[in-house]
């Protein structure tokens, strides 16, 4: 199972909306096919592994005694873009007399019907191993499945003293050549990056995810909040070859010539209710849109107001900091606007979930942190 989750893990970023899964056919202890589910429409991670098996196999395939296949998720049991992976397994059997299942597919169309499906047609099947890193690999997943959000991470490069730019706005490059590529690793995850419209003014990101060469690896849905739509239209997510990828979420008060010369560019225009508490647009609002759109995951990069917006409103999952060990000042941009926080007690806390070096900078990963019991 462990061998399948790695497999599963080099669809990251690849399957969307589809989960990441990985499967392997074992025969008396020695694998003898192996396959993960590598895009969209293609393939589907129990077949790859049974055709894998058959090519090495050759004819010896259906003289094999016994075949156990082990899959991180359930196999599924109805007909989507491919046929249904339980009726190829049930093709396959004997020899395959065995499944080994990490977990089961939230998916109401496939749950528990897929391990239904193949244990009345007597075969044995195992459910539960490796359970908890087989949920985590598509926990993304899993949370659109229940609720139709996305997934939301929050990103930001910070100094030590917490400034995510210089007084004079710009932020390039507080992070080390480490930060970047992380930064990089966690576009390449993202079905879409979200920033402010000052974030587009002062730095003009492209948002696109790049190798340490500057080769464009993938180009997610980029996601602007821009209330009034202010955002330059020589921006490189507005006038680029991809503007049909750039989705911009605006209040009623929009200027709408802007919005007409943002349409006629390709870009998508949303009107978002507004956002009582800090301004803006109501990132409930947005959220369920992106969700609605089968975005199952967003990167959220800032600058500070957005970041202040989401952490407020506690509309995120993980919020990765990457600290470089530079200093800027009282005048620099925070990290964090006003939160309202008057006395200590009233601080923000959130959960440590790990740190580590990254080359010259510290890399810290924070979860929300659950509410406090109310029942003591
Ligand atoms: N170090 C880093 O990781 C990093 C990353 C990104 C940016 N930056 C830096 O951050 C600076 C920009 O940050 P910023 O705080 O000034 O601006 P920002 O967060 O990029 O954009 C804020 C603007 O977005 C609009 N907006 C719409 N809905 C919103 C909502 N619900 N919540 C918050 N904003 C919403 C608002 O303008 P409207 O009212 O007009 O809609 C708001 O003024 C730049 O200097 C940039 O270089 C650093």
């Amino acid at each position: 199972m462990r061998k399948a989750l790695r497999l599963a893990t080099k669809g990251l970023g690849k399957t969307h909306p589809n989960p990441y899964v990985g499967c392997v056919l074992v025969c008396r202890d020695e694998l003898v096919g192996q396959g993960y589910h590598k895009a969209f429409g293609k393939a589907h991670a129990e077949v790859e592994a049974i055709e894998d098996a058959k090519r090495r196999l050759g004819a010896s395939f259906d003289k094999c005694q016994v075949l156990t296949l082990y899959c991180t998720l359930e196999p599924c049991n109805h007909f989507g873009k491919t046929a249904p992976c339980t009726e190829i397994i049930l093709k396959h059997s004997p020899p395959i007399r065995r499944v080994v299942i990490g977990t089961l597919d939230p998916n109401p169309l496939v749950s528990g019907k897929g391990v239904e499906r193949l244990s009345r047609a007597g075969l044995d099947v195992s459910l539960g191993v490796l359970s908890r890193s087989c949920f985590q690999v598509n926990e993304d997943y899993f949370q659109w499945v229940r609720t139709r959000l996305p997934r939301v991470v929050l990103k930001a490069a910070v100094s030590l003293d917490g400034k995510i730019a210089a007084p004079d706005g710009s932020s390039k490059w507080i992070s080390s050549k480490h930060g970047l590529s992380f930064a990089h690793e966690l576009r390449l995850r993202a079905d879409a990056i979200l920033v402010g419209v000052e974030t587009v003014i002062a730095d003009n990101p492209r948002l696109t995810a790049r190798d340490a060469l500057g080769r464009v690896r993938k180009k997610p849905i980029r996601v602007l909040l821009d209330s009034h739509l202010r955002v330059p239209l020589d921006a490189s997510i507005v006038a680029d070859e991809d503007a049909s990828k750039t989705w911009v979420f605006c209040s009623s008060e929009h200027d709408s010539a802007r919005k007409e010369a943002l349409l006629a560019r390709g870009v998508s225009v949303f009107v978002a209710a507004g956002n009582s508490a800090v301004g803006g647009v109501d990132l409930g609002d947005v959220l369920r849109v992106l969700g609605s759109k089968e975005v199952v995951n967003i990167l959220v990069e800032g600058g500070s107001r957005v970041l202040t917006s989401f952490i407020l409103s506690g509309r995120y999952d993980t919020l990765y900091l990457n600290m470089a060990p530079k200093l800027i000042g009282m005048h620099g941009v925070p990290f964090i606007q006003e939160t309202g926080v008057r006395s200590i007690e009233d601080a923000l806390s959130l959960e440590l979930a790990g740190i580590r070096r990254n080359g010259p900078d510290i890399l810290i990963v924070l979860k929300k942190a659950n509410p406090p019991c109310s029942q003591g």
